[in-house]
């Protein structure tokens, strides 16, 4: 998959033009970043964990009745994906207090939210991504109304699959990153990751960090935690 077109380069990922106009083939970074760019390093094995993590889980979601931009995995860091137009919103769904909101609403880390969460930040660096409801995401004519409602509500149903299905592994669903794009026909599908670096995963017993915060707070270990979640999901 070499002499290929970059298209762009993120944080985690490259971006490559291919041969089919609809399709892209993504490469995943062992490069980590937090805080907006703050802190850097790597994650040795990060880019083979997260590829073979989204993919699996896509996979899942699609028998869920979920539709993904997932078209092929090529190797263990390439996926071929389909092209989509990016709706320009992080999408994170909560179901325990952690991280910006345990700080924002002064609640303890792990306490369980009395309802799901939903809350949308408008993808802009320069902008540090703020928070925005639907009433701004209507008003800088990011997604439509119907298209939010679409993406509010296949972001419920991937939590409640994914949720149910990682607790067999012993892992906690504590909070999550998604991002949809717009396919070639216009319909709203889910792009982007769904790795360690996009979700909080709390071991279900001990409450073990197997995630990126590992990294975000210097706790050390995050090898190790990343490698744990690829061997218990797919037993690798
Ligand atoms: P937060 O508590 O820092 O707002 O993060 C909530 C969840 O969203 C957490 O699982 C990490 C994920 N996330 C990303 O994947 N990318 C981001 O840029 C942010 C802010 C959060």
């Amino acid at each position: 998959m070499e002499n290929l077109e970059l298209l762009y380069e993120g944080k985690a990922k490259k971006v490559f033009k291919t041969d089919r106009p609809d399709v892209y083939l993504v490469r995943y970074k062992d490069d980590a970043t937090a805080g907006n760019g703050a802190k850097r390093g790597t994650i040795r094995g990060k880019g083979v964990v997260n590829n073979l993590v989204t993919n699996h889980l896509m996979r899942f979601l699609e028998t869920k009745g979920i539709p993904t931009h997932l078209v092929e995995e090529v190797s263990d860091t390439e996926t071929l994906v389909k092209k989509v137009q990016i709706v320009p919103l992080e999408v994170i769904v909560r179901n325990v207090a952690a991280g910006s909101l345990a700080k924002r609403l002064g609640m303890e880390e792990g306490t369980k939210l009395k309802t799901t969460v939903l809350e949308y930040c408008y993808k802009d660096d320069a902008l540090g991504d703020p928070m925005v409801n639907e009433y701004h995401i209507a008003a800088l004519g990011v997604a439509t109304p119907e298209e939010l409602r679409q993406i509010a509500d296949y972001s419920m149903q991937i939590n409640a699959a994914l949720g149910e299905y990682l607790k067999t592994a012993g892992i906690e669903l504590i909070d999550f990153k998604l991002e949809f794009g717009r396919d070639s026909e216009g319909k709203i599908i889910l792009a982007d990751e769904i790795s360690p670096d996009t979700c909080r995963f709390w071991d279900v017993k001990t409450h073990a960090h197997l995630d990126k915060d590992l990294f975000r707070r210097d706790l050390g270990g995050e090898e190790e935690a990343y490698r744990e979640v690829l061997h218990r999901l797919l037993g690798k």
